[in-house]
């Protein structure tokens, strides 16, 4: 399992439509966990018409529950709802007083703990970086972040600080990639080139499907076949391979510090 961050440099340029689209194309188990500290959009915009259940306690329960039982972690499910009827996919919904951002500060690094037993890959939807609320923890265990943003003067310029601080914040052998919304004025070369970060993909600019994430619209009959969620599902199996490629060089150092030890 491997934990993806998707981080913006600011802007609205789509992170939480996207981790919505990504958790229901995902290959596999995945958990959606809302970290972004200016608040939770999942339950008032996906989860519109489709709660089946109370929502439960969230991540701020699960942040106060672990400060007096550090156990409380193996019962993750219990603070998840399902995001699809198979519950392949699980939301753990975020803050929505953004004021509440203070008291989590302490808990990110039992939260990141917590989310980390589960069997399946979780993405962590981060929201703008930057701030002093920005939970570094997380970042900090990341296999995989990815900055989405649009390809515009002003978008690339926010990045390339952030870009700088991800850099030295995540661990060596995480990847950090770009995912761009098709409707700036640059190319997704050129953006790559001048943030010397790659890009794994490049959306459509489909604002009637984004609101089927977003807001939870109804989907029309094309949904599941549109170009936004086919672009998802190969974005998806683009983080895949670079959290794989992570797997590998962190197993390759490992056997490489076992040979050296044994070595006369
Ligand atoms: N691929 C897309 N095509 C068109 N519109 C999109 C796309 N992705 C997202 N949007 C729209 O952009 C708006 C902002 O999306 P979203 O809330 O996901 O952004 P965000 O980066 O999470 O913003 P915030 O930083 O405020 O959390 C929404 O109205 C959404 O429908
Ligand atoms: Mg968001």
């Amino acid at each position: 399992m491997a934990l993806f961050c998707l981080t913006s440099p600011g802007g609205a340029p789509g992170v939480t439509t996207t981790a919505v689209g990504l958790s229901l194309t995902w290959p596999g188990r995945v958990l959606l966990a809302e970290c972004d500290p200016a608040g939770r959009r999942v339950l008032s915009g996906f989860m519109t018409d489709r709660l089946t259940q109370p929502p439960g306690p969230g991540l701020l329960g699960l942040a106060m529950a672990l400060q007096s039982d550090p156990k409380a972690a193996a019962a993750l499910d219990d603070y998840t709802l399902p995001l699809t009827e198979s519950g392949q996919a699980r939301l753990l919904y975020g803050i929505h007083d953004p004021r509440h951002a203070r008291q989590l500060a302490p808990a990110w690094q039992s939260l990141v703990k917590a989310f980390l037993t589960g069997d399946g890959d979780v993405i962590a939807d981060l929201g703008r970086i930057g701030s002093a609320e920005t939970p570094v923890s997380v970042l900090e265990a990341a296999d995989v972040v990815l900055m989405m943003l649009r390809p515009t003067l002003g978008q690339v310029d926010a990045a390339r600080p952030r870009l700088d601080v991800l850099r030295n914040v995540v661990g060596s052998n995480a990847r950090i990639g770009l995912c761009l919304l098709d409707d700036g004025s640059y190319s997704a070369a050129e953006v790559g080139r001048v943030l010397d970060v790659p890009v794994f993909a490049e959306l459509p600019h489909s604002p009637a499907d984004a609101r089927v994430l977003s807001d939870g619209a109804p989907p029309r009959l094309t949904f599941k076949s549109s170009l936004l969620m086919r672009g998802l599902d190969g974005l998806g199996r683009r983080m895949r391979q670079a959290a794989d490629e992570v797997a590998d060089q962190v197993e390759g150092s490992r056997s490489g510090l076992a040979a050296s030890r044994s070595a006369p």
